[in-house]
């Protein structure tokens, strides 16, 4: 298994080619079956002799990849979609077949070193101090919590009788800052927000106050501001958030995992106003940074403080914690770690950081375009004119299942991928505009079919 045969040569160019023309070739929206419908199929596929790689290849390109969905796909527009570069997806490649290890300097000081590039080129444009750094993790889910854990160890040094600590975030932030509650067994309070769905300083100081003063020993260590929310693409009011939660000894955490991307268009940026005061900021390169799964840029103001709370202890690991240097390991919830960063390093060096800004500026004038038509449109609703690139409307008239008939039958006819959501309690759809290859003729394909 461990020796480069001619037969592994020539599953080697297999694979290549399959890689490459995947690359290459648009590939269909394509779409899950049931596992009975797989079973049949492809039947158990791990056997005490082997299949051998060319008729496991041949196995998941002719029935396992058509069952994902193609989430590079130009009409692929639910949840948040990737749209890799080809550099960066190329890279990814060069990345599986190299063993590197990101955890530690002494094992991996080379893609650490182009990571830390990369980590240095957002936290720039955040307007991060010198001093910030951090590491990239699996996604928006870890960053959070990861953050949020060195917050509530930071807390822990100076406020004192605490029976009971809590996190501030609005209704509208994302599902993983409840799951990181929940994880860290903290309460969490939803602050209101303003008619355009914002979370403001003074609804922060208000929520905070009343609650704090109705549960004796419970204490709001961390407000999680969104830069970018993942429904409708609200930005909360970072600044007004920082003057509160700073003036409190809160920690400011910014989950800017879909929306910070856009930092790197100097026409969206001042939207981010207050970013920059930010103990912790989460960006997602998978989302919107054109980067493949899995990547979270987790970025710490005083990353001593992470440190702190999340380096790992044991004789096996002395020898790396004694010598100083920067091991990426020690700001987060991991130990061992892909060098996950470098395909989006690989790529900025690439192609250059203007290329990123021309790319996102694409997303956000098809989302512009889009609401445009559907405000044309005879029986569509905007809900909001699109923030970033998330376009979000209704159809007035119908009920939670005609969207989900329609959002079925959109799949099954391979047109594209929209999912229902829903905002206060009610059903829309949106488009999640993440991908440069999305025409404004796709949209226009999408909407005909409403
Ligand atoms: C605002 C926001 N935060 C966090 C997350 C979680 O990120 P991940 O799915 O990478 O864990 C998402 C995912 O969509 C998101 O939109």
């Amino acid at each position: 298994m461990h020796e480069f045969t001619p037969d592994v040569e020539s599953l080697a160019h297999e694979i290549l080619e399959y890689s490459l023309l995947r690359l290459k070739e648009n590939p269909p929206l394509d779409g899950p079956k049931s596992v009975e419908e797989l079973y049949a199929l492809v039947g158990n596929t791990i056997t005490s002799q082997g299949l051998g790689g060319s008729k496991a290849l041949s196995l998941f390109k002719d029935v396992l990849a058509p069952a994902c969905i193609s989430t590079d796909h130009p009409r692929y527009l639910a949840f948040i979609p990737s749209a890799p570069t080809e550099a960066a997806n190329l890279f990814d490649l060069v990345v599986g077949a190299s063993a590197l290890y990101g955890g530690s300097w002494l094992e991996g000081a080379g893609a650490v070193f182009a990571e830390n590039q990369a980590l240095r080129w957002i936290s720039d444009l955040a307007g991060m101090p010198e001093s910030a750094g951090g590491v990239f993790v699996q996604g928006g889910t870890i960053g959070n919590l990861s953050a949020l854990v060195t917050a509530r160890n930071y807390a822990r040094t100076f406020f004192t009788d605490v029976t009971r600590w809590v996190i501030a975030c609005s209704g509208e932030a994302h599902s993983s800052v409840q799951s990181a509650a929940d994880v860290m067994d903290v309460e969490i309070i939803k602050i209101a927000t303003n008619g355009q769905g914002i979370m403001t300083g003074d609804a922060l100081k208000v929520g905070v106050e009343e609650y704090e003063s109705t549960h004796a020993g419970h204490k709001v260590f961390a407000v999680v501001a969104t830069a970018g929310t993942t429904n409708l693409g609200i930005i909360d009011d970072l600044n007004g958030v920082a003057d509160y939660a700073t003036s409190r000894g809160i920690w400011f955490h910014v989950d800017g995992a879909y929306g910070l991307a856009a930092l790197c268009s100097p026409t969206v940026r001042p939207k981010f106003a207050g970013v920059e005061r930010a103990d912790s900021m989460i960006v997602d390169p998978h989302k919107w940074l054109f980067a493949p799964f899995d990547a979270c840029a987790l970025i710490y103001r005083n990353p001593h403080l992470a440190k702190r709370a999340h380096l790992q202890h044991a004789e096996y690991l002395d020898t790396l914690n004694d010598d100083g240097e920067w091991n990426p390991s020690d700001y987060a919830i991991q130990l061992t770690r892909r060098a996950r960063g470098l395909p989006l390093w690989f790529s900025l060096a690439t192609h250059g950081t203007d290329a990123y800004a021309e790319a996102m500026d694409k997303t956000m004038n098809v989302a512009k375009t889009a609401a445009d038509l559907i405000k044309a449109h005879p029986r569509l609703e905007l809900l909001v004119e699109p923030n970033l690139s998330i376009v979000a409307f209704t159809r007035p008239g119908w009920e939670a299942a005609d969207y989900q008939t329609w959002s079925d039958k959109l799949l099954a006819d391979q047109i594209g991928f929209v999912t229902p959501s829903a905002h206060h309690g009610s059903p829309i759809l949106r488009f999640a505009i993440v991908n440069p290859w999305t025409q404004v003729s796709d949209i226009e394909a999408i909407l005909a079919t409403l």
